[in-house]
C-alpha cells in the first residue's frame, strides 16, 4: 500500500516514479498536537514514573496483570520483555517497530496519525522502563505523513525538556517487508542489509549494536500510559472470554465499512463483520477469512465463530498476529487468494535461506498448474515450515495448507 500523497507519484504502470515521490508533500492529518494531549493530562504517567511514584518492576508487573501483550502480532508477554532486559547490564537500548508491513495492517498508521502523544508516552514509558541509551523508531517509509508528524513532535518534547536532543532516533525503512523481523530491523538500524538473525540469542540479550534491546510495536507502548493510568483490572477486563484486553483490528475486504475496529480482544470475525463494520458489501456473502493478514493462513466462514485472539487459531494452522483481517466472498477464488499471497512472500523474501527462497517459489509455479499436486505442496510447506530461518518462510505455506485444509473443491 502506497501511503500519504506518493499515490501522486505512480505511474500509469503502477510504479513508483523515485524523482516524482521525492517532491511529494504529505497531507498532514488533523491530529492530536502537543498542548492537546497535555491538556488531558498527557504525559502525566512519564512524570509520575521518572518522579518515582513507579518503579520499573511495577510498571512491568501492572502491564503483566493487564494482560498487555506484544501487538505487533507475535502476542509475546510485554512485562516479561521489560524483565529479560533489564536482567542483562547496561547499557541498553529501545527500538519501537513502526515497519507496519503485514498486508492488511493499517492500525500503527491510525494511532501515528491521530495520537501521536499517546503512543510517544508510551514509548518514553519503555524507555525509562529499562533505562535505553536512545530510543529508536523504525519506520516505514510509505507514512511520509507520520514522519512529518514524529520529526515535528520530537522536537517539540526536546523543547519541552521531556527528551534531551538527539534521544529519540527516527530511522526511515526502505521498502522491505522483513526488515519488520526484529533481528532485520536492528540490522537495518545498525546500517546493514537487512537480513534476520538466528535466535537464540534473543535481541533481549543481544539486540541493537549488541546490546541488550528492548523491542515493541508501535501500539504495545500507545497502551502503556492508559493502563497506568486506570489500572491493569480496566484494561484486562475489556476482553471476551478469556482472553484480555482490547485490540485494533485492522478490518479490510468485503465488508460495508472497512476500517481500524477497536473491540474486545476473542471477539469472532462474524461479530466484527455485524457489529463494527456494518455488515457485508452489498451482494457479497461471506465466505472465508484471513485473521492474520498474509501471514496467518485462511479460513472459511464456517470457523467465523472462532475467538480471534493470541494462541486461538494455532490448531487450524492459523494465527491472529497483528490483527488485520480481511474479509472474503463468494466473488473471491480462495486459489488465486493464496497465489496472490505466496507472490508476496517469494517477493518479500530475504533470500538468506534455501526453504524460504526456493521454496516460496516452487511454491508459486507448483500452484500455477491447472490441479494442485497436494502430496508435493504438502512436503515443500512441511520442509519451509521446519527449517526456515525466521517467521516470514515459516508462515508463508499457511495460506498452501488453509486451501488444501478448507476449501480442497476449488483445488480440481
Ligand atoms: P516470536 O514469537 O518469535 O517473538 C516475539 C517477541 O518475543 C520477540 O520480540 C522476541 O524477541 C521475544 N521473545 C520470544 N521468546 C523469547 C525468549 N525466550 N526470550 C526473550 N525474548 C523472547 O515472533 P516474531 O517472529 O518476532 O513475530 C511473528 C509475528 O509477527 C507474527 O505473528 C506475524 O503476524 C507478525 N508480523 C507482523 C507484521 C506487522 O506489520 N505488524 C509484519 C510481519 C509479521
Ligand atoms: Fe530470509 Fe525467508 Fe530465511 Fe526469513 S525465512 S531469513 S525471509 S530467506
Amino acid at each position: 500500500a502506497v501511503g500519504g500523497n506518493y499515490v501522486d507519484a505512480v505511474t500509469a504502470d503502477g510504479l513508483l516514479d523515485m524523482a516524482a515521490a521525492r517532491d511529494v508533500t504529505p497531507a498532514i492529518p488533523d491530529y492530536q498536537d502537543y498542548a492537546a494531549y497535555r491538556a488531558e493530562g498527557g504525559y502525566g504517567m512519564l512524570e509520575a514514573c521518572r518522579a518515582g511514584r513507579w518503579t520499573p518492576d511495577t510498571v512491568a508487573d501492572t502491564l503483566l496483570d493487564a494482560g498487555l501483550r506484544g501487538l505487533g502480532g507475535a502476542g509475546f508477554p510485554s512485562g516479561r520483555k521489560w524483565q529479560f532486559v533489564r536482567a542483562e547490564a547496561g547499557p541498553r537500548y529501545l527500538c519501537i517497530n513502526a515497519d507496519e508491513g503485514e498486508p492488511g495492517t493499517f492500525k500503527d498508521r491510525h494511532y501515528l496519525e491521530t495520537r501521536p502523544h499517546r503512543f510517544l508516552e508510551g514509548m518514553l514509558i519503555a524507555a525509562w522502563g529499562v533505562e535505553a541509551e536512545a530510543a529508536y523508531i523504525y519506520l516505514r517509509d510509505e507514512y511520509p505523513a507520520v514522519r512529518r508528524i514524529l520529526l515535528d513532535e520530537i522536537a517539540r518534547l526536546e523543547a519541552e525538556g521531556l527528551a534531551e536532543p538527539g534521544y529519540i532516533r527516527l530511522r526511515r525503512g526502505a521498502g522491505a517487508y522483513i526488515c519488520g523481523e526484529e533481528s532485520a530491523m536492528i540490522e537495518s538500524i545498525e546500517g546493514k542489509r537487512g537480513l534476520p538473525r538466528h535466535r537464540p540469542p534473543y535481541v533481549a540479550q543481544i539486540g541493537l549494536f549488541d546490546r541488550p534491546t528492548l523491542v515493541h510495536n508501535v501500539e504495545t507502548v500507545y497502551w502503556i500510559p492508559a493502563i497506568l493510568e486506570n489500572g491493569a483490572g480496566w484494561f484486562a477486563g475489556q476482553g471476551k472470554g478469556e482472553a484480555k484486553g482490547l485490540r485494533s483490528y485492522s478490518v479490510s475486504g468485503r465488508v460495508k465499512e472497512p476500517g481500524v475496529k477497536l473491540a474486545p480482544a476473542g471477539i469472532s470475525v462474524r461479530e466484527l463483520i455485524e457489529e463494527h463494520c456494518g455488515g457485508m458489501a452489498e451482494g457479497h456473502t461471506f465466505k472465508a477469512y484471513l485473521p492474520g493478514g498474509a501471514s496467518g493462513g485462511i479460513l472459511p466462514a464456517s470457523m467465523g465463530d472462532l475467538s480471534l485472539d493470541f494462541g486461538a487459531l494455532e490448531k487450524f494452522d492459523s494465527f491472529v498476529g497483528s490483527h488485520a483481517v480481511v474479509v472474503l466472498s463468494d466473488r473471491d477464488d480462495m486459489k488465486a487468494v493464496a497465489v496472490n499471497l505466496l507472490k508476496f512472500f517469494r517477493d518479500e523474501s530475504c533470500g538468506q535461506c534455501t526453504p524460504c527462497r526456493v521454496g516460496c517459489e516452487k511454491a508459486v509455479a507448483l500452484m500455477q498448474t491447472p490441479e494442485w499436486d497436494v502430496a508435493l505442496l504438502e512436503e515443500l510447506s512441511r520442509a519451509m515450515m521446519d527449517a526456515s530461518i525466521c517467521g516470514l518462510g515459516q508462515a508463508a505455506p499457511n495460506p498452501i495448507r488453509s486451501v488444501m485444509t478448507h476449501f480442497p473443491d476449488e483445488i480440481d
